[in-house]
């Protein structure tokens, strides 16, 4: 069990982001969907409920698990889901077809050899609000938010050479 500080705190993606990230995901009934840092669990509930998807919810916060399971039980989906109590940076994530992020520009950096090594080929990630330094995303898209702000959305498929370049 995780005993450190949350590297960021819980700050929740607005239900017409969550839209928009399900979408741009493609999602289909053979996903498996990682939240690394998934706070209450809305991106994974939201997905199961609208296409039915499998999803593994991990998040440091003991508070933020639980609450994830409460709602997931909630709205019928939680034989979809599962939430874990895992600090990120140690977790193993090689299993993902989709891995959500809502991190920070350097908690991104400091994941992305983990990335790199774990996921396979055709992985697609996408990541609100920060990008990965200079690996270049295929897609960017901008959302604007009911709370007046604009969010971003960065793309990428992990392609064969990537996975070429780690072995
Ligand atoms: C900005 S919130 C995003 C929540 C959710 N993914 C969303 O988009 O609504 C970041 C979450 O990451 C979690 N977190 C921070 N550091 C972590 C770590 N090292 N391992 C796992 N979770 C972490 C926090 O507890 C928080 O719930």
């Amino acid at each position: 069990m995780p005993n450190r500080r949350p590297d960021i705190g819980f700050l929740p993606t607005p239900p017409e982001v969550v839209d928009v990230i399900l979408d741009l995901a493609g999602l289909n009934q053979q996903d498996l969907v990682y939240d690394l840092g998934c706070g209450d669990g809305r991106i994974l509930i939201a997905a199961a409920q609208r296409f039915g998807v499998r999803g593994v919810g991990i998040d440091i916060d003991h508070d933020r698990v639980q609450e994830a399971t409460h709602y997931a039980q909630q709205a019928g989906v939680s034989h979809l889901l599962t939430f874990q109590q895992q600090d990120l940076y140690e977790s193993q994530f090689a299993s993902a077809t989709v891995v959500i992020l809502y991190l920070l520009p350097h908690l991104n950096l400091k994941l992305r050899p983990r990335i790199f090594d774990q996921l396979k080929p055709g992985t697609r990630i996408i990541s609100h609000d920060f990008d990965m330094g200079d690996w270049p995303p295929e897609q960017i898209v901008q959302i604007p938010t009911q709370e007046g702000e604009v969010a971003t959305l960065y793309y990428w498929t992990l392609a064969d050479a990537i996975a070429e370049i780690k072995a």
